[in-house]
């Protein structure tokens, strides 16, 4: 893998400002339903949930790569399902990119069934296209 390192400027620090506001908003409207995976203190994994009072969404799903394969990412769609039933939620959605076909194989590994009934239509209205 190829990256390289530059200075964190003032614009960074707003992008990143949003995101962690984003996730704060995300995090204080659907409390107790994200959960992350932790080895030693230092979080090796996260996964995100909401619901809308009817479906359960899931998102941004992520093990670090030296983590996986343990059954973390099974561990946190458990934790996060388990959580949305609490709430009553028994059904629940999560978006994938057509171009993470790993992720693909994963959600269809869990038993997860592949929408191609359904197509996402997305709009900006202001602020940053992040996804
Ligand atoms: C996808 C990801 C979260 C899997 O994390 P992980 O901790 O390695 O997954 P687990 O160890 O919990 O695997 C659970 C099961 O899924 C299987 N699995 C894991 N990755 C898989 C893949 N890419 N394809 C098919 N099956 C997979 C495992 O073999 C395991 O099977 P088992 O329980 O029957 O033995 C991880 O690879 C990742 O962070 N990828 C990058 C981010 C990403 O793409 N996230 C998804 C966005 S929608």
């Amino acid at each position: 893998m190829s990256y390289t390192l530059r200075p964190l400027n003032l614009a960074d620090h707003l992008h990143l400002l949003a995101l962690m506001q984003a996730t704060a908003r995300y995090l204080a409207r659907n409390p107790g339903l994200s959960f992350v995976a932790e080895v030693a203190d230092e979080v090796v994994g996260c996964l995100m949930a909401g619901h809308d009072g009817r479906r359960g969404y899931l998102q941004h799903l992520l093990v670090l790569p030296a983590y996986r394969g343990q059954g973390i990412a099974r561990a946190l769609v458990d934790a996060c399902l388990a959580a949305l039933a609490q709430e009553g939620i028994a059904k629940s959605h999560c978006d994938v990119l057509v171009s993470n076909a790993a992720a693909q194989a994963f959600w269809a590994h869990l038993g997860w069934a592949r929408r191609d009934d359904i197509l996402r239509f997305s709009v900006i209205t202001g602020g940053e296209d992040n996804a």
